[in-house]
C-alpha cells in the first residue's frame, strides 16, 4: 500500500515536474547549465523533489545513500559537509553518525531547495545541522574535517575536478569523501542511454555531462578505497581517503559493509 502511494506520488510529482523543466527549457539543445539557470531549475522542482525522488529511493538510491554515508566511517564528534544536499535526505543520517557533538554542514546554491532541507531538520529535531546557501565552487569549506558527501550533486558541476581538490585538501588525514551518482553506462544500447537521459532530464541531466567523471576525480585527489556500480552501471559510488603521512603507500580496496 505505501508502496503504491509512493509510486503515485512520484509519478503525480514526475509529471508536474515534467511540465516545469520543459517549460524552463532555457537550453533546448541541452546544454551544461550555468550556476544560475542550475539555481533556477532546482528552485522550481524542489516542492516535488521529494515526491519524484521517491521512485528513485523504490530503485535503491536510498540503499546508496545509506552505503554512502556508511562509507564515510564518521565518529561521534565528527565534522562532514554534505556538498548539494538539495532537499537533505542526508542530513539524518549523517547528523546521526556525528551525533549531538558533531556538526553537518548541508551546501546548496538553490534556496527552494534549502527552504525542504530546513523543515526537515526541523521535523527531524537535528540541532547538529547547519545549512549553506553557496556554489560548491566558491564554497569556503571548513579545515580539518572528517567527511564530505556528495550524492547525485558533482556530475552537473562543470568544475568538480577543482572542487573534488579542494575537498580533499580540506579533510584530516584519513578523512573520506564519498562522491555518488549518475554515469554514462558502459555497453548499454544507444536507445537505453537515450531513455535514460529522457528519464532524468526533468533534473536538468543531458548528453553534454556524459564526459563529467568525478570518481575520476575522486582516484586523482585522494586514495581510493572504494569503487562500484549500480543499477546496470548507471550509478556510481567512489570513496577516497585523504593520505595519511603514515598511511598505507598504495591503493587498495574495501568491501562495503
Ligand atoms: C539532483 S539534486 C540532489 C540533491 C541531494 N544530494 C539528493 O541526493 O537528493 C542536485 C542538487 O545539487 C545542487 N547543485 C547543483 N549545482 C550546484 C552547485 N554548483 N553548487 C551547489 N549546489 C549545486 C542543486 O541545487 C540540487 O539541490
Amino acid at each position: 500500500m505505501k508502496r503504491t502511494t509512493t509510486l503515485l506520488l512520484a509519478a503525480a510529482g514526475g509529471a508536474l515536474l515534467w511540465r516545469r523543466a520543459r517549460r524552463s527549457a532555457d537550453d533546448p539543445d541541452g546544454g551544461v547549465l550555468d550556476a544560475d539557470e542550475a539555481r533556477a531549475l532546482y528552485d522550481r522542482l524542489a516542492p516535488v523533489y521529494d515526491g519524484v525522488a521517491g521512485a528513485y529511493a523504490l530503485l535503491g538510491a536510498r540503499r546508496l545513500h545509506n552505503r554512502a554515508v556508511g562509507a564515510l566511517r564518521l565518529r561521534p564528534g565528527d565534522t562532514a559537509v554534505s556538498l548539494g544536499c538539495g532537499t537533505g535526505p542526508n542530513l539524518g543520517p549523517l547528523a546521526r553518525a556525528v551525533g549531538p557533538t558533531g556538526r553537518v554542514v548541508g551546501v546548496d546554491l538553490s534556496a527552494g531547495m534549502l527552504a525542504q532541507a530546513r523543515d526537515r531538520v526541523r521535523r527531524l529535531g537535528l540541532d547538529n545541522v547547519e545549512l549553506v546557501r553557496a556554489d560548491v565552487r566558491e564554497f569556503a569549506f571548513p579545515e580539518g574535517l572528517d567527511g564530505v558527501l556528495a550524492v547525485f550533486a558533482l556530475e552537473m558541476v562543470p568544475d568538480y575536478d577543482a572542487v573534488v581538490a579542494r575537498a580533499v585538501a580540506a579533510l584530516r588525514p584519513g578523512g573520506r569523501i564519498a562522491v555518488s551518482g549518475l554515469r554514462r553506462p558502459d555497453g548499454w544500447p544507444e536507445w537505453a542511454v537515450r531513455l535514460g537521459e529522457l528519464v532524468n532530464r526533468p533534473f536538468g541531466v543531458s548528453r553534454a555531462y556524459e564526459s563529467f567523471r568525478p570518481w575520476e576525480a575522486v582516484r586523482r585527489h585522494a586514495r581510493e578505497v572504494a569503487y562500484r556500480e549500480a543499477v546496470l552501471g548507471a550509478v556510481y559510488l567512489s570513496v577516497g581517503e585523504a593520505p595519511s603521512p603514515d598511511g598505507p603507500p598504495r591503493q587498495h580496496r574495501e568491501p562495503y559493509a
